[in-house]
């Protein structure tokens, strides 16, 4: 099939920069991203560039290069869907806060009313690619649901899942390791809706980049490099509290690790946790999906990973209030950071949600600063775990726009965020300004630490 027209739904994290970057490379294809949220469309198509709900690298000037030449923000789906011959799902599947599966499975609602919709809507034949992560064998699902309840429009169902990480979603999306697309290869159609996508991503992707196989395989293999990628996170951040015992420096040990070219080095940063929206979700989902199958040795194995990744989280928290003689309370705690990593103004599963949580129970005053994150967000995620009340959230927690107001006068400060700026403050300035002790926990191994004890604060990193 000839690709003229592409809709996306769902103009988040994913949909957004892929979109916009498809309908970079592919002049000669319309890309109309559809979402039902109206703020959000609102700000994608904002005059001014930099207002784009998504904070990315790059992006940006992207946007401004496409946007209403062949790249299009709406909140008329039906349309977008009828006119389309390919319709890429990127709608969230967060994972279900209640009934079966609560707390594991993923929530499929959102996918499910896609379906439903696309069913309703559709007049001509459609390719459906599955872009937001899903459960092995969802592709069954939505066939199902279009095929039954269509009117008579023939449906080829892809996956085709998105590897890139955010902060450098664009390097990723323009320059991907590889791309891969699973669909109904044993079919004559099914290989045609293949070729088809194939075609889209080859406008810049090399062709041996290009992976093509079966859709249970796609599926399973997006849940298994992230489950690889954050088991990784887990083994050595296992480690740092290994090295803090014994006086071993966990940098140093990834070093000497990660210079075997059968690990490799990527992905050995301790830390104080890995956030992020699919680490835990995509775990959980392997994890529910082996269990329905009765694999138990393999469920455990990997919810491992996550038990490690909370133990992390929450020792990094109890090791503050110990170091501050055993009470926070009262105390000025501050937050150099609140995103799940630098270069994004997400905060989805972000670390520093936990470890505020657990400080806040133990009654610390919080003040947070974030280069990109918005005071009402770091509401949002604190309202969310619903464990005080909203009101409580916002008398023990202040959000500022100046990192030094989260530093003066603090008994500690923490950074929960890697951003580059947090190495260029001046740190003899916060040093003077904080109460002393001077505690400065850094979650995240990116200050230098003589420095830091020279000017005189009691210092604690990660795995040293
Ligand atoms: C991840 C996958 O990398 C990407 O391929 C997939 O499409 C989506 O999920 P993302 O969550 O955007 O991407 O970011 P990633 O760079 O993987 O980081 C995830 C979390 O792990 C972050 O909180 C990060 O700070 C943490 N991390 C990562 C570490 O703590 N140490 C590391 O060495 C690497
Ligand atoms: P991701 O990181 O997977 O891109 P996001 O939450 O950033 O997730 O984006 C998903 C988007 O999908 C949101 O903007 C949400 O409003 C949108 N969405 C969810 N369900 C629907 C639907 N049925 N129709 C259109 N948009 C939807």
């Amino acid at each position: 099939m000839n690709i003229k027209n592409i809709c996306c739904i769902g103009a988040g994290y994913v949909g957004g920069p892929t979109m916009a970057v498809i309908a970079q490379k592919c002049p000669e294809i319309n890309v109309t991203v559809v979402d039902i949220n109206e703020k959000r469309i609102a700000a994608w198509n904002d005059e001014n560039v930099e207002n784009i709900p998504i904070y990315e690298p790059g992006l940006s000037d992207i946007v401004k290069e496409a946007r209403g030449r062949n790249l299009f923000f709406s909140t008329d789906i039906d349309a977008a869907i009828d006119r389309a011959e390919m319709i890429f799902i990127s709608v969230n599947t967060p994972t279900k806060t209640y009934g079966i599966g609560k707390g594991m499975a993923a929530d499929l609602k959102y996918i499910e009313l896609c379906a439903r919709q696309i069913a309703r809507v559709s007049t001509t034949d459609k390719i459906v690619v599955e872009k937001s992560t899903l459960p092995v064998r969802t592709a069954e699902t939505l066939k199902n649901i279009l095929t039954n309840t269509g009117n008579g429009v023939n449906y080829q169902i892809l996956s085709n899942p998105e590897f890139l990480a955010e902060g450098t979603a664009v390097e990723d999306l323009l320059d991907p390791d590889r791309v891969l697309i699973g669909g109904d290869i044993d079919t004559e159609a099914g290989k045609d809706a293949v070729q088809s996508l194939v075609d889209v991503y080859a406008h810049w992707v090399e062709k041996d980049h290009i992976l093509t196989t079966n859709v249970w395989s796609s599926e399973l293999s997006k849940l298994t490099a992230n489950a690889f990628l954050a088991q990784r996170v887990s083994s050595i951040n296992a480690m740092s509290e290994l090295c803090e015992k014994t006086g071993a420096d966990v940098n140093e040990v990834a070093k000497a690790v990660g210079m075997d070219s059968r690990i490799g080095s990527k992905f050995l940063k301790a830390s104080v946790g890995f956030g992020g929206s699919c680490f835990q979700k995509d775990i959980l989902n392997l994890v529910y999906i082996a269990k329905s199958f009765g694999l138990n040795e393999v469920a455990n194995y990997w919810e491992q990973v996550i038990l490690m990744n909370d133990h992390q989280k929450r020792r990094f928290a109890a090791n503050m209030v110990r170091t501050l003689f055993n009470t926070v309370s009262g105390k000025k705690i501050g937050f150099l950071g609140w995103a799940f990593k630098k270069d994004t103004n997400d905060t989805r599963e972000s670390a520093a949600i936990y470890v505020a949580d657990y400080l806040l129970n133990e009654q610390a005053e919080i003040v947070v600063y974030d280069p990109k994150v918005k005071e009402e967000q770091v509401y949002a995620d604190l309202d969310y775990l619903n464990t005080r009340s909203e009101e409580e959230n916002r008398k023990r927690v202040k959000v500022v726009k100046d990192p030094y107001e989260v530093t003066k006068e603090a008994h500690a400060v923490a950074v929960l965020t890697e951003w580059d700026e947090f190495k260029d403050y001046d740190w003899q300035k916060i040093y003077d300004e904080m109460l002393k002790p001077a505690f400065l926990f850094d979650g995240r191994r990116m200050l230098e630490r003589k420095s830091k004890e020279k000017i005189g604060f009691e210092f604690y990193a990660i795995g040293s």
